[in-house]
């Protein structure tokens, strides 16, 4: 069986889940539904960043230990995960003894490997970012120094330990060179390729001015960089050091799929590490783009954060899904505002998919006694149910390569059509003076219904197995398979009345 595996960053803590969050979390759970109804076997992790600074103030603020805070608030991030109903298939947590293990083990690698030394550590720190900065990137305002987004960053001076990441640069540029899908948007792999050209630094990998993180063995002191403890979650997963046969398949096949702004961390310093280590790298690293609220930059400062949770019980999960998958092109910006929302939900959802199919059963149920009232015969290249049952094909292509809004126009310019061809053939007066005719039209529209409800179901998969539903379709008939003449409703199937999908928005 084809294997892929599937990862969405794991999240800090400190923060209440949002829609960033709930975004990246969608994106893999419509790439994992996707491959799964494809014939592969899926892995899909999330899961939750646990250590460091950032998340030991968070919990000294609230003056509770690091490990209670942690233990509860990484609880919200599961909820998430469970409200948007993803079908992860694992949830790593930082804190986790199988992570521990996994970080120490790794750590050990690199040092056999000479590729860890001990010196000190002097420079800029954006405990926010859990990220050093070098003077050259900060902006200087009244002797402070902030980072471009305006964080300000502390001076820290500590012993530390390095990775040798200078000595990595030309490999990783030969890398890129020779596996130009592994960045992907290719935009964010030019960026990737300039900062690695204008040269890299050794890394500083670990901390000996606070304690919240994991030990780094045979010292008394030092604990590890929180990124490096982070990174190392994608191999937890597949029991790292202990992987199996299996797990390097699905390590081979596997996408780290991030927001733009911890590109660096994924595409420069995880792979140099992993090569360090001598392990195979992950297969792709796609960077999608942020999320603004009506124009301005989502903060909690501002306080126009977007809870998924209040989106989800306003709108609905499918609604929500279809919103952040639909509007924007995978790896660019995109600007969430009620009304460009309303709009989408209402012409995609509501008028051309939610209102077509329930026209067209309803008369259909009413005026051939919920059946399928025609044997429908193999469609011709002019067909329109040829086009139907070559959706997938067409499709294909683009969730090969992460196109998610691509494939979800091209079925909805296919639902366009089948609306055109109800509106032209008028069943409601062709029934009246040839029910043949009525009875052939409204079978297309009925067999074409259940290969959309199949395909949309990596897509709006609560509306797409009501869809199924509605047609009586066997749960084992609901995958990719099964788009296919040779499985079409035969005349006499039995059809449900259905409910209405999508409420219009005023
Ligand atoms: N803990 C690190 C990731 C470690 S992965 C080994 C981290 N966590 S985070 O909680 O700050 O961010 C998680 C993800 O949310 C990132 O991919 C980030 O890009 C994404 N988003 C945060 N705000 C966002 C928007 N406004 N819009 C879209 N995604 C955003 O970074």
């Amino acid at each position: 069986m084809k294997k892929i595996y599937l990862t969405t960053p794991i999240f800090y803590v400190n923060d209440s889940p949002h829609i960033g969050h709930a975004y990246t979390m969608l994106i893999c759970d419509t790439l994992a539904k996707f491959f799964q109804l494809d014939g592969y076997e899926v892995l899909f992790t999330t899961g939750t960043d646990e250590h460091g600074m950032k998340v030991e103030k968070a919990a000294n603020k609230k003056q509770i230990e690091p490990k209670v805070f942690v233990d509860k608030v990484s609880k919200n991030f599961v909820k998430l995960s469970k409200t948007l109903k993803i079908s992860n298939t694992d949830f790593v947590r930082t804190t986790e003894e199988r992570h521990k293990k996994a970080a120490k083990a790794f750590w050990e690698v690199l040092t056999e490997n000479n590729q860890i030394y001990l010196s000190d550590y002097k420079g800029w720190y954006s405990v926010r970012d859990e990220s050093f900065f070098l003077e050259k990137e900060l902006e200087k305002r009244n002797n402070e120094f902030y980072t471009v987004d305006g964080e300000k960053v502390q001076w820290i001076e500590e012993e530390s330990f390095f990775f040798k990441l200078s000595n990595w640069e030309d490999e990783l540029l030969k890398y890129y060179d020779n596996n130009p899908e592994f960045i992907s948007p290719s935009t964010r792999r030019n960026e990737v390729i300039s900062f690695v050209k204008s040269g890299l630094k050794d890394l500083s990998i670990s901390r000996t001015s606070f304690g919240w993180g994991i030990k780094v063995e045979k010292t008394s002191n030092h604990i590890m960089y929180v990124w490096i403890d982070a990174l190392v979650n994608y191999l937890t997963s597949l029991n790292y050091p202990e992987m199996s046969e299996k797990s390097f398949l699905f390590w081979e096949n596997s996408s780290h799929i991030i927001g733009k702004d911890i590109l660096k961390f994924h595409a420069v310093y995880w792979p140099a590490m992993l090569m360090a280590a001598k392990l195979p790298l992950p297969k792709k690293i796609f960077a999608h783009g942020w999320w603004t609220n009506e124009g301005q930059k989502i903060s909690k400062s501002i306080g126009n954060v977007i809870d998924p949770n209040d989106m989800i019980e306003k709108y609905g999960l499918d609604q929500l899904r279809f919103f952040l998958l639909r509007e924007v092109t995978l790896g660019q910006d995109g600007d969430f505002s009620e009304q460009s929302f309303k709009t989408r939900i209402n012409s995609d959802l509501s008028n051309n998919l939610g209102n077509l199919i329930q026209r067209a059963l309803k008369f259909n149920n009413k005026n051939f006694s919920n059946k399928m009232p025609f044997e429908l015969e193999k469609p011709n290249k002019d067909d329109l149910l040829f086009e139907v049952y070559n959706m997938y094909e067409k499709i294909k292509p683009d969730m090969d390569n992460y196109q998610i809004s691509k494939a979800l126009e091209k079925i909805f310019t296919l639902l366009n059509k089948l609306n055109k061809f109800m509106d032209k053939s008028e069943p409601w007066n062709s029934f009246k003076t040839n029910q043949e005719v009525a009875a052939r039209d409204l079978s297309i529209l009925i067999e074409s219904f259940r290969v959309i409800g199949i395909i949309l179901k990596p897509y709006i998969p609560d509306a797409s197995e009501k869809i199924l539903g509605f047609l009586n379709i066997k749960d084992e008939s609901r995958d990719f398979k099964f788009i296919d003449f040779k499985y079409k409703l035969k005349k006499g199937h039995c059809i449900n009345d259905p409910e209405p999908l999508f409420p219009r928005y005023e």
